[in-house]
């Protein structure tokens, strides 16, 4: 009897939790938010991170299949942590390669670039610290912010003042965070000027490179010759680099600092040989990409010659290979990228909550390889929606 209740209640309990489940994901679909996983397709790749085709490069995989066979009593998987089982001497020697590479006094690998942030900003700040953080960084930033107690703030999109505004307030030891590259703008902040603002008010500038590096070999920092002034920078292998995982760069301390307190870092099994062969096959392959790039500066410069926006639509102001057209709404958004995709251009939108609303977009990702008549098909369809769609 006493049985049959507890199971009666625990029965009623997941109802409950089903039905929140339910009415979330319906108030998604009915907002016209609902996500959704999609197959892959053999549309024009104006959307993927592989700005420079590293993801599908054959050669790439050549040699990180040779790079494993040669190393014939590494293992199928890591089979620990890596303050447990799961270190090897691979792995230190790349995280000081890596780190010599961007001009670093060194390095330590996180599993991504999600792990990255999430460790590095929750472990940094303590309590009565300050953490201010652009309002259009990452999500991982913000959420490695929310897990550390420090005060939190954000300043408006690469503004100096609302940055000094913050810095004025800041208490403890300070951290501003930034991207070189922002992800969803493909814009470049005024580096020189908040690097001076944050020497001015003593804060510890932390930059994530995840879209800077590629277009810029070894990111901005090291392009603009800032290395020496930045506290710590997070480079990801999961754009332009064609494969998964992350690195910290920092000072020796630091790197030993994350190892005993960043909890994303301690408790999870480490990469397995594979991914690190990867990772240090797709870096000798950057050194020799130089053809490459120029390709992917090239048909930057290409698209934005040819597409004309007109007086509705702005496309935001990027050199990288992150292009955005701010079309307002999310049936908007929805309606061009559907557009696009019925030409063959894998092109997304990006709807709000994202971003914010008013800003819904479509970004469009170029690459080294697309070809000319791809950017035209590319250019000459947004043209037509938006001439269609002018006001
Ligand atoms: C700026 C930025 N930082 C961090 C990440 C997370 O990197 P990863 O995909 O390796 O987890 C991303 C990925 O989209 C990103 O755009």
């Amino acid at each position: 009897m006493v049985a049959f209740f507890i199971f009666a209640q625990n029965e009623a309990y997941l109802k409950a939790v089903d039905d929140f489940l339910k009415r979330k994901l319906q108030e998604r679909q009915e907002a016209g938010i609902y996500r959704e996983l999609k197959p892959e397709n053999d549309k024009i790749d104006f959307c993927s991170n592989d700005y420079l085709g590293f993801a599908h490069s054959a050669v790439l995989k050549q040699s990180i299949a040779h790079e494993v066979n040669s190393h014939p009593l590494s293992l199928n998987g890591s089979a620990g942590s890596r303050l447990l089982s799961g270190n090897i001497q691979y792995a230190e020697d790349l995280e000081q390669q890596i780190a010599t590479y961007h001009q670093s006094e060194a390095g330590l690998l996180f599993n991504s670039g999600y792990d990255a942030n999430l460790g590095l900003l929750s472990s940094l700040a303590q309590r009565g610290d300050t953490i201010i953080l652009d309002e259009l960084v990452h999500a991982s930033i913000i959420d490695g912010a929310r897990l550390s107690y420090a005060n939190r703030y954000s300043f408006k999109h690469s503004d100096l003042e609302s940055l000094e505004a913050k810095l004025k307030i800041a208490k403890g030891n300070c951290y501003v965070v930034i991207e070189s590259v922002y992800s969803m703008d493909g814009d470049t902040p005024p580096l020189f000027e908040i690097l001076n603002l944050t020497e001015k008010y003593n804060a510890a500038l932390i930059i994530d490179e995840a879209h800077a590096v590629g277009l810029y070999p070894k990111g901005l920092v090291c392009e603009l010759d800032l290395q020496q002034r930045v506290f710590a920078r997070v480079i990801t292998f999961g754009k332009a680099l064609g494969g998964h995982g992350s690195i910290v760069l920092g000072s020796s301390d630091l790197r030993n600092y994350l190892i005993n307190f960043a909890r994303s870092f301690i408790y999870t099994t480490a990469a397995s040989f594979h991914q690190l062969a990867a990772i240090k096959m797709a870096y000798q392959l950057l050194e020799n990409s130089s053809e490459a790039i120029i390709s992917l500066k090239n048909n930057i410069e290409l698209f934005k010659q040819e597409v004309n926006t007109g007086e509705n639509f702005t496309l935001l102001n990027s050199d990288s290979p992150i292009q955005c057209m701010i079309l307002g709404s999310n049936e908007m958004a929805r309606e061009a990228a559907k557009q696009l995709q019925m030409n063959n251009l894998d092109v997304r939108p990006i709807l709000s909550p994202t971003v914010a609303q008013g800003t819904e977009r479509i970004r469009i990702c170029l690459h080294s390889f697309n070809t000319e008549n791809e950017l035209t098909l590319l250019a000459a369809t947004l043209n037509k929606f938006i001439l269609l769609h002018a006001r």
